[in-house]
């Protein structure tokens, strides 16, 4: 059995951070989105991953590797554009062969990992298995009907839910979905539909079953649902301190501190996540909150929140709270000053607060 990440699109949601980064690479507990996908595959028992890319290729590139550190292989197919998830899978056929594979969203984490689904697929040998996990608001995503336990439909965004199931990002599929994929025609908004295309199978008789995923799920789409994540896991951490913490400083709960960090006469309450080189002083980092390598933080507050690489937050009087500070940021004291901050500030961008 293969894999296929889908690593491409367009990321409009996330912008700005997106005219600048790849959405998959945005990091979550410090670690790229993409890099759960990659580990949840290999988790399974995956060994050849193909993964589409886009515009962002050479930086999803960079970023992956050839597989050698995860022991498997690695192959990137070019999508020319984001035409749709079926025209990912589409333009991946000869890569994939006549194989099974996991079709994974490249934005996507699932807490429990796939290596059970992987498993019934095997053994049951459906034509498709499908993900599907009760939400409250059905209509934001693909929703599936079933009946006897099986998919009957699916709908796109549908107006009107007929279930509140929706499609969790990773679906398998045997060679039968080339020729579905081929069939479907693009969507109002000129995509090759997934949905579309585990309709088409279901219309010509195929067996496409459905599993419920009980543990938590996250599409990082959008910031909120980064910063969720970015929650979910920070959850699980076991402390680690490997850099320097003087003696006027107080670490509580759990806290990665990697190394060649300094925390100067400050205080961190995990759960929380502190990057290489990153430099902490006379401030406060709060539950939930990472801040990845080469930062420095000097003189704030800050919690719940993700600061990428090289940013630097200073003097800053009100806590910041639940916000996405992209690469290389700067954030410092400048008149007038507002009671609180809500920011999401994209790459090298430079921001004077008072
Ligand atoms: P989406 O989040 O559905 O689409 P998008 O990346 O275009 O984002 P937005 O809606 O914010 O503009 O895509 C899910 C995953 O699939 C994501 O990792 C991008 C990837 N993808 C492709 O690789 N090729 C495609 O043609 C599309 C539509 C998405």
């Amino acid at each position: 059995m293969k894999g296929l990440i889908l690593s491409g699109g367009k990321g409009t949601r996330l912008r700005p951070l997106t005219f600048t980064q790849a959405k998959q690479l945005v990091p979550v507990a410090n670690k790229p989105v993409l890099f759960y996908g990659i580990e949840a595959l290999v988790e399974a028992g995956i060994k050849d991953i193909g993964i589409v890319v886009g515009d962002t290729r050479d930086e999803i590139k960079a970023a992956v590797g050839d597989g050698k550190k995860w022991g498997i292989r690695i192959q990137f197919i070019e999508q020319e554009a984001p035409l749709g998830l079926a025209h990912a899978v589409k333009i991946s056929e000869s890569y994939l062969g006549k194989d099974s594979f996991v079709m994974y969203l490249g934005d996507n984490i699932l807490k429990s990992g796939i290596k059970s689904l992987v498993e019934e697929f095997q053994e049951r040998k459906p034509n498709s298995l499908i993900l599907l996990t009760e939400v409250p608001q059905p209509q934001m995503f693909g929703v599936a009907e079933l009946k006897e336990g099986k998919v009957v439909r699916l709908v796109e965004k549908p107006k009107k839910p007929m279930s509140n199931l929706a499609l969790v990002g990773v679906y398998m599929f045997d060679s039968h979905v080339f020729e579905a994929v081929k069939a479907i025609k693009p969507s109002w908004r000129n995509e090759l539909e997934i949905t579309d295309a585990i309709q088409h199978l279901i219309d010509q008789g195929y067996d496409v079953h459905p599993h419920l995923v009980t543990g938590w799920w996250k599409d990082t789409g959008k910031i909120e649902d980064i910063l969720e994540a970015n929650r979910l896991i920070l959850e699980s951490i076991t402390g680690q301190i490997e850099g320097s913490v003087d003696s006027t400083s107080q670490i509580k709960g759990e806290v990665i501190i990697e190394k060649d960090v300094l925390v100067r006469d400050s205080i961190i309450r995990g759960p929380a996540i502190i990057g290489a080189k990153t430099e902490i002083t006379n401030s406060y980092i709060g539950p939930f909150t990472s801040i990845q390598d080469r930062c420095k933080i000097i003189k704030a507050e800050i919690e719940h929140s993700i600061v990428m690489e090289g940013s630097e937050i200073r003097d800053i009087g009100s806590r910041i709270d639940e916000s996405l500070i992209g690469r290389e940021a700067k954030i410092y004291k400048s008149p007038p000053k507002p009671s609180a901050y809500r920011l999401v500030v994209g790459d090298k961008s430079e921001i004077g607060v008072k």
